[in-house]
């Protein structure tokens, strides 16, 4: 099964693309419908994948509300939101296309398409292939897991660092000079 990951900018979207797109949204977890149309238009690219003619997938790098990434972060007992601009979100696989490696594709679409290497992600804590997805390019917990508005359902913060910040963070001293 051949797929696509197509990114896009909001504003090279038609508005038939942009409602197909917050359709699958829709579909997945935790999506703030109020805050939705804005969001998505201001996001920094959308991903789109086609399985024939067949809209499978969604993704996007968005630019997070500062308030509401402050929250997020709080929430995971995790400092300096400040530091990461976008936020990985919004991915959906319809289910006939789901465990074929189509959201582990998006991601890395995605994480290639960072203007700096930093980002963030949440997602429930159950969602196994999802954290796989995230932690092959480059996210890694952090914090805490932390309430969702939802009943019974926490979520985990997901950061993705440059190189640079993991290095001088780690600050380690290579073994064989110990
Ligand atoms: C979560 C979701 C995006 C995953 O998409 P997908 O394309 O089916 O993902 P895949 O299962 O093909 O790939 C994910 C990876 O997780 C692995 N995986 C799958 N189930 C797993 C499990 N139970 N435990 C651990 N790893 C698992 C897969 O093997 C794959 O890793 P690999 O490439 O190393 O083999 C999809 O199920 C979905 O849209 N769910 C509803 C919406 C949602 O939860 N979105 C996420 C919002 S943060």
């Amino acid at each position: 099964m051949d797929f696509f990951v197509e990114l896009r900018e909001p504003s090279a979207c038609s508005a038939p693309d942009l409602d197909r797109f917050k359709r699958l949204v829709r579909k997945g977890e935790e999506v703030r419908l109020q805050t939705l149309d804005s969001l998505v238009s201001h996001a920094l690219v959308l991903a789109l994948v086609r399985v024939g003619a067949e809209e499978a997938a969604v993704g996007a790098l968005k630019r997070p509300n500062p308030l509401y990434r402050k929250k997020v972060f709080a929430k995971a007992g995790v400092a300096d939101p400040e530091r990461f601009g976008h936020e990985l979100g919004w991915v959906y696989v319809e289910e006939a296309f789901r465990g074929r490696g189509i959201a582990p594709a998006i991601v890395g679409a995605l994480v290639a398409h960072l203007p700096q290497a930093s980002a963030y992600a949440t997602s429930l804590e159950v969602n196994l292939p999802m954290h796989r997805a995230l932690e092959l390019h480059g996210f890694a917990r952090a914090g805490k897991p932390y309430a969702s508005t939802r009943p019974n359902k926490m979520l985990l913060l997901f950061l993705r660092t440059s190189v640079d910040d993991v290095y001088s963070e780690a600050a380690v001293t290579p073994k064989e000079f110990t």
